[in-house]
């Protein structure tokens, strides 16, 4: 099966949902973030420290182009990797996309633990609440996140629910 990729934004549950839906289906689990940090030698928030964005972003096209063409795999993906036109197109030619959603509120509070190592969380303006650089960093990629072959709203659901309705899509 071609490899399935779980895109959303931070706190979404990618990477809780990408270790548990490998095992349900005894696939190896890639993180994408895990292997920017493997290629760049250095730690993600340091990336963007010393290099900036737009390296950071190139680094992770690469890493996206190394994995996504890779079969039986389950891909989780960095929050912004639907930022880039080439990173979608790769996407949606050569993965089985499942969008991860959560309301504002919830991914705030999902992050509040280590929004000090999330690097376009960290910087918040005097004034600036978590929520509001949330929801200024996610308007604008819902749409991009909505393209997913398959969408979820893990705000309520337990990891169970999330699994068994995922596996239930695939088996169709
Ligand atoms: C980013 C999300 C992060 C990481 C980097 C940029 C983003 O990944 O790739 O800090 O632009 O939303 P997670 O979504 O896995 O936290």
């Amino acid at each position: 099966m071609q490899s399935i990729a779980l895109i959303g934004f931070m706190g979404t549950g990618k990477s809780t949902v990408g270790k548990a839906l490998a095992e349900a289906l005894g696939y190896p689990l890639i993180d994408l973030d895990t292997e920017i940090v493997r290629t760049a030698g250095m730690a993600i928030d340091d990336i963007f420290a010393r290099q900036g964005e737009a390296v950071f972003r190139q680094i992770e096209h690469q890493v996206l182009l190394k994995w996504a063409m890779t079969e039986n795999i389950v891909l989780a993906t960095g929050g912004g990797v639907i930022k880039q036109e080439e990173n979608r197109a790769v996407l949606r030619e050569h993965c089985y996309c499942i969008g991860l959603l959560a309301r504002p509120e919830v991914i705030a509070q999902r992050v509040s633990q280590d929004s000090a190592v999330r690097p376009l969380l960290s910087d918040l303006a005097v004034g600036e609440s978590l929520e509001q650089r949330i929801n200024s960093l996610l308007e604008p990629r819902l749409p991009y996140y909505r393209q997913a072959d398959l969408l979820i709203d893990t705000s309520n659901k337990k990891i169970e629910e999330i699994i068994a309705e995922i596996c239930c899509q695939l088996s169709r």
